[in-house]
């Protein structure tokens, strides 16, 4: 089964983007530990990242298309697009919100989501272990 991780604006910055946030992890390295639980798992995982809200929506339009499951961190476009809420509405299997912060913990801006109510789960807070919980449920779901 091919499952999509998405990955919005920013993300590419993980490492030296406020790591007292996020953590002193790379992208690659994120990409790197999706991909071993995917083998593990038997999911072939496409990882990708942009800073270009068009792509994602193109990814996920993709996503709806081909019933791909979705694991979706969108950053800062969680909170502020109703385009990509309106894209996330259109999916087809299960879309798994992640954040790697508790943005529950953090300003009130980001305490709302354009996503959550087209996802079947919402997982924040556990760094990159949120993406490897998510993946396993889409395995085993
Ligand atoms: C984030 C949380 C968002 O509020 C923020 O804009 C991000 C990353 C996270 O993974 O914790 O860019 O989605």
């Amino acid at each position: 089964m091919k499952v999509l991780v998405l990955n919005g604006p920013n993300l590419n910055r993980l490492g030296k983007r406020e790591p007292a946030i996020y953590g002193s992890q790379t992208l690659a390295d994120l990409e790197g530990l999706c991909a071993t639980t995917g083998k593990e798992l038997g999911l072939e995982v496409d990882f990708r990242q942009t800073n270009h809200e068009g792509e994602l929506l193109e990814w996920l339009h993709e996503a709806a298309d081909n019933g791909y499951p979705v694991v979706l961190n969108a950053a800062a476009w969680t909170h502020t697009s109703v385009a990509v809420g309106d894209a996330c509405a259109q999916l087809t299997a299960p879309l798994i919100e992640v954040h790697l912060s508790n943005v529950h913990k953090r300003e009130a801006f980001r305490h709302h989501s354009y996503v959550s109510a087209h996802a079947v789960g919402v997982i924040a807070g556990l760094g990159a272990q949120g993406y490897v919980a998510a993946l396993g449920f889409i395995a085993h779901r």
